[in-house]
């Protein structure tokens, strides 16, 4: 995860299980339990794809049988970093797999004037500088929301950001990669575009709603 300015291509994982998991999240007869649970699967496969190239060191460990040579974590710990309210339901998958990550949440809207993303909420670890971070937001659309974020990430003195979404819009693929070259993109699919609403086609609709059921 370095600083580059070349547009970092992103990652779309094609897996079979993943892809099976999303058709049946775009279905809009999957209900909201059905949803959440195949979200957070979703999420905790986005997060070990996110998560690949993390650095390792050797350790050398007894087990029950003869001593070897191990390989664990060596880098930077992880802060997950939730864009609200979507964004929270990727935590649990991802938790699932990272229990010892601590989260950061932020919060913004749109103005309807100046089109520019105020921030109502944010709440991050006071040690958010020393981690590598995950960026998640189920639908990145335009990608102005995702952005946004990540500025005020950057802000507190983070280097290594990973974005994972569910879904992408080329459009926002384009904005992130504008804003944000040095961003790694994890995704389950890179859709057609954006329909007159802002809502990502096919998609899967509005991912806050269909998450905690407001519809
Ligand atoms: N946010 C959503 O929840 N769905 C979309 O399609 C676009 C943005």
């Amino acid at each position: 995860m370095s600083e580059t300015n070349t547009r970092m291509a992103p990652i779309v994982v094609d897996h079979p299980l993943v892809q099976h998991k999303l058709t049946r999240l775009r279905q809009a007869s999957t209900s909201t339990a059905g949803f959440r649970r195949l979200t957070r699967e979703l999420s905790l496969l986005l997060c070990y794809e996110a998560t690949r190239d993390l650095p390792t060191e050797a350790v050398e460990i007894e087990t029950p049988v003869e001593s070897t040579t191990g390989r664990t974590l060596s880098g930077k710990k992880l802060c997950f970093i939730s864009i609200l309210r979507a964004g929270n339901g990727i935590l649990d998958g991802m938790l699932d797999l990272v229990p010892a990550a601590r989260v950061g949440h932020i919060g913004l809207y749109r103005d309807h004037d100046t089109l520019e993303a105020i921030e109502y909420y944010m709440k991050l670890p006071d040690d958010v500088a020393e981690r590598d971070c995950i960026v998640v937001d189920p639908m990145l659309a335009t990608g102005h929301s995702a952005a946004a974020a990540i500025d005020r990430v950057k802000a507190a003195g983070v280097t290594n950001i990973i974005f994972v979404c569910l879904l992408g819009a080329p459009e926002g693929m384009d904005y992130m990669a504008a804003r944000h070259p040095d961003v790694k993109i994890v995704t389950c699919s890179i859709d057609r575009g954006l329909n007159e609403k802002g809502y990502i086609v096919p998609g899967l609709g509005d991912a806050g709603d269909r998450l905690f059921g407001t519809r």
